[in-house]
């Protein structure tokens, strides 16, 4: 069941999904003090391992050391270099590619060629800029700002939920990266209801879920969605006796959750999902999906392998979902861009964990400007 009783207004105008000086806000008061994903173990499984790209415009190297993983700013402190231009890499110590400067696992300087010349400079000093870096499960996170906020307050009540979705029993088995024309709060809107279900994916999930069938749930950090889920058909069936005979009970179940301001992570009996929604610009947002597949809790090596094969045509079949949405972005793009307009917006019950996501936005990014937003109305 949904939780108004009426349909609820826009709370962010359409200029809000364009304009760059609110574009800067919303990184300023939303982004840059929230954790954001950046990597996940399996992509940097042994000691020594780095990842490096952009995130909310800043370039980011994550390193796999012996006390775990370290973030820092790609950047090098002595002339300002990035550090490495490769988007993947092993070094026991993070080495600048321009004149070599060396950085212990704590980013402090090492090494430094001709040290002398640099005289005088403590030892160790003139170190890489640290970013907080903190693992849920496979996920490694990273936070621009000095916020005292642990990981964990990210996802609120629904912490266990996630901590199983990506702990050991999961293995991440597909990634797919997509440059989306589109502003990254519309993105995730679309991500945050079912309506348009029996248009954009009737050839693939068909028609609306059954109102009465739907859950929805809100927090200060999160909204979630919950209606019957899982592969129909006798491979569903095998893979549910699969999953019985491994110790695990199908609940048949489908979640999703938004954890503001920009991750959802969804999870069924059988794999989970969790994407990451980057601004690059206010029509430009970087794209990622992560799934994961369930090997079951005590595995044997057919049905391990059979449950794996299974997860992933299932993590495919959402994929597929997935490029319905991609296809469909430019053009609500333009549309909210367009310089005239019928109306300002509005949204059905159904959609109403939109109306809860903006609210979340419009509250902090107008924390003293007032500007570009629509009434407030009935609060889900
Ligand atoms: S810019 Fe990195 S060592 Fe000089
Ligand atoms: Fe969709």
């Amino acid at each position: 069941m949904f939780l108004s009783d009426t349909h609820l207004p826009q709370l962010l105008s359409p200029d809000t999904y364009t304009d760059r000086s609110w574009f800067e806000r919303e990184v300023g008061s939303v982004l840059l003090p929230s954790w954001q994903l950046a990597t996940t173990l399996a992509e940097i499984p042994r000691v020594g391992d780095f990842v490096t790209g952009r995130l909310l415009g800043r370039n980011v190297i994550v390193h796999h050391t012996a006390e775990g993983p370290r973030a820092f700013l790609n950047v090098c402190p002595h002339r300002l270099a990035l550090l490495t231009s490769r988007p993947r890499g092993h070094q026991c110590r993070l080495t600048c590619q321009y004149h070599g400067w060396e950085f212990a696992p704590d980013g402090s300087t090492r090494r430094i060629p001709d040290a002398p010349s640099f005289r005088p400079l403590e030892k160790g000093a003139f170190g890489l800029h640290r970013l907080q870096c903190e693992t849920l499960g496979q996920l490694v996170f990273v936070r621009f700002d000095d916020g005292t906020a642990p990981l964990a307050d990210l996802f609120g009540e629904r912490l266990d939920d996630v901590q199983r979705a990506v702990a050991g029993r999961h293995r991440l088995v597909v990634s797919w990266t997509r440059d989306v024309g589109a502003n990254w709060k519309a993105i995730i809107e679309n991500n945050l209801e079912s309506y348009h279900v029996g248009v954009v994916h009737r050839a693939t999930l068909g028609v609306m879920p059954d109102e009465n069938l739907c859950d929805h749930e809100f927090s200060p950090v999160h909204s979630r969605f919950r209606a019957p889920g899982g592969v129909a058909g006798p491979i569903g069936d095998w893979q549910r006796t699969l999953l019985r005979r491994s110790g695990l009970e199908p609940s048949g179940t489908y979640h999703h959750c938004l954890f503001l301001p920009n991750l959802t992570v969804l999870w069924m009996d059988d794999i989970a999902a969790v994407q990451t929604f980057e601004p690059a610009a206010p029509d430009l947002t970087k794209v990622t999906f992560r799934g994961f597949a369930l090997r079951g809790a005590r595995p044997t090596p057919l049905s391990g392998g059979l449950l794996a094969w299974a997860a992933r045509r299932h993590l495919l079949f959402w994929k597929r979902v997935w490029e319905e949405d991609l296809r469909l972005f430019p053009d609500l793009q333009a549309g909210l861009a367009n310089p005239a307009r019928p109306s300002s917006g509005l949204l059905s019950r159904r959609e109403e964990r939109i109306h809860h996501f903006q609210r979340w936005i419009r509250d902090r990014v107008t924390a003293g400007h007032p500007v570009g937003v629509g009434q407030d109305g009935n609060e889900p």
